[in-house]
């Protein structure tokens, strides 16, 4: 990887957002570190050659979000991560925005609608439309890209071989509403071997959490753990909402051929390039309304993902947010130099925590939990018991949870997506019967198992408030919804309290 000494980057510092340099993170005041970056600046192009520095802020409605990047800066010149390396003009940056938490969110997508009358490449025909066959010039055409961050994803139909075992699908797919053309016609839909679904680009960054391997065995299907066939090592089984990929490798080897269309495959020494990107960047929440998260006794942000090591089971009385514990009292001379709305406002966040860890309540019918693990349905849990990797908050042990988002009757009604009926031919679906309504089959579209409809992977819960809206099909417009969701498919029971403080607790991470 191509890296650029230290004056370089202070030499490009004028032209870049925010920019707080390595000495000063110490002394982050309990202010937001404002500072304005210009819409351009916020944007990044493919192929632009900008330095990306070692510290970088960029504000969002709750803050701001910095990403560390261990070893920068670097000068992204001829870097596979931000090179169009194919025809289609994107790049790997052009879905994985460092303001937006290195994911995309659909207020930027618009942004970039109205800055470019739709020109830009990620509005792509491939998958930033809801179907290359549409007028592409028209906004309607990119509906579900511009309002509710949606990328399509093209699932082969049945799966291909997974872990060189060739998979048998023990359910029939059909398509009860094809709103977009793309899962019928001559080209598209099962009956031409591939199926279409709709999601949000995952966050990169924070690689070594999402990788970690905390059993060597996954509970949630009952199944050994599968190994990486390069180097024999415990894969996490946490990558893409259907863990299609094992590795960054397999993964970036997909998202070439699907998201940058390209007509041939990474070299080693670009797969090397970016997964060494991936694997140095760390993406948080820096500040938010009750100032810096790293203040008065806090330890929030990027610095600390940077620096801990993943695998501590959150679950087993690890406090997966304990970072904020310290705010749960404000000593006096915190108090003398914050605003009452501070103070008031990291007592919430620390009470969020608390709530996320502590207060339970019941789920039922959330395959992958209430069927494998020997738990019962319904089984009593907080919102810690299924993300309970420590500072990160996936599930450290491997597996797929169905929380409802996708599927009827629990998943919120969309009109503009496709609806597929799955008719379970041997064993029915333990919760959903023979036959399941669902927008996204999710991880049985990688196994073929009727068991496994509707099954999601959990994502990293990082940089949430630079990239609204939220679950993998973008049902969730914001953090409240998030709650509202949970609130609604378990009957939990939240004083508004609750939620404003698990709504704040979110804003921060
Ligand atoms: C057109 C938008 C787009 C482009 C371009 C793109 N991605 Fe993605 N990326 C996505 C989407 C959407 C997902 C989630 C897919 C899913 O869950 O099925 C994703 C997921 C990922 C993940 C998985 C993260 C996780 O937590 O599971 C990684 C890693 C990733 N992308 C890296 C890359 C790399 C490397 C490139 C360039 C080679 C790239 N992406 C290009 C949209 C994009
Ligand atoms: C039964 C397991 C389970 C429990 C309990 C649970 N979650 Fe989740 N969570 C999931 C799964 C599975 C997903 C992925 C669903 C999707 O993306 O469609 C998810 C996704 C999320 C996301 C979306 C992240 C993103 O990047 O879009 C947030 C935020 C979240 N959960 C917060 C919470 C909160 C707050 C609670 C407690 C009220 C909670 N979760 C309880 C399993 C669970």
């Amino acid at each position: 990887m191509k890296r650029v000494g230290q004056p370089r980057h202070l030499r490009f510092a004028k032209a870049l957002p925010v920019i707080a340099a390595a000495g000063a993170l110490a002394a982050a005041s309990a202010y937001a570190s404002g500072g304005e970056s210009a819409a351009d600046e916020r944007w990044w192009s493919p192929g632009e050659g900008r330095v990306f520095p070692e510290v970088l802020d960029y504000e969002n409605e709750h803050g701001t979000l910095r990403t560390l990047l261990v070893g920068g800066p670097l000068d992204t010149e001829g870097h596979p991560f931000f090179e169009p390396i194919s025809s289609n003009g994107r790049a790997c940056v052009t879905c994985h925005q460092p303001a937006d938490g290195m994911s995309l969110s659909a207020a930027t997508a618009r942004e970039r609608w109205d800055a470019t009358n739709g020109d830009d490449p990620l509005f792509a025909a491939y998958d930033g439309s809801n179907c290359p066959t549409l007028p592409q010039g028209e906004r309607a055409s990119h509906s579900l890209l511009l309002d509710r961050g949606l990328i399509r994803i093209q699932r082969q139909w049945p799966p291909a071989p997974r872990l060189g075992e060739e998979v048998v699908p023990d359910f029939t797919i059909e398509v009860v509403r094809d709103p977009n053309g793309c899962n019928s016609g001559a080209e598209y839909g099962p009956e031409n071997g591939w199926i279409s679904v709709y999601r949000r680009p995952r966050p990169i960054g924070n690689m070594k959490y999402l990788l970690a391997v905390g059993f060597n065995f996954d509970p949630k299907q009952g199944l050994a753990l599968p190994r990486d066939p390069e180097t024999g090592d415990y894969l996490s089984g946490n990558l893409m909402s259907d863990n299609r990929a094992f590795t960054l490798k397999e993964q970036m080897d997909d998202a070439g051929l699907t998201h940058l269309e390209m007509l041939r495959e990474l070299t080693d020494d670009e797969r090397d390039a970016i997964k060494a990107f991936e694997m140095s960047l760390f993406a948080a929440q820096q500040t938010g309304r009750g100032g810096a998260v790293d203040d008065g006794g806090a330890q929030g942000g990027p610095a600390v993902l940077r620096d801990a090591e993943p695998g501590e089971l959150g679950s087993i009385g690890f406090p997966v947010w304990g970072e904020f514990a310290a705010w749960e009292e404000i000593s006096e001379e915190d108090r003398a130099r914050l605003t009452p709305e501070q103070v008031e406002f990291r007592q919430s966040v620390a009470r969020g925590a608390r709530v996320f860890r502590d207060r339970t309540f019941l789920v039922s019918d959330a395959a992958g939990v209430t069927t494998q693990m020997g738990f019962g349905n319904p089984f009593r849990v907080a919102c810690k018991m299924c993300h309970n990797m420590t500072r990160m908050g996936n599930d450290v042990a491997p597996g797929q949870v169905d929380l409802g988002t996708t599927t009827l009757p629990f998943a919120d009604h969309f009109g503009d997506l496709p609806l597929f009926r799955i008719t379970c031919q041997n064993d029915p679906h333990p919760y959903y019967g023979r036959e399941i309504l669902t927008y996204d089959p999710g991880f049985a579209l990688s196994t073929g198992r009727c068991a496994d409809v509707g099954k999601i992977t959990l994502q990293s819960m990082r940089g949430l408030a630079a990239r609204a809206p939220y679950f993998s099909n973008g049902s969730a417009a914001d953090l409240r919804a998030v709650v509202d969701y949970y609130e609604r498919r378990y009957n939990i029971g939240y004083t508004e309290q609750e939620k404003q403080d698990l709504v704040n607790l979110m804003s921060v991470l």
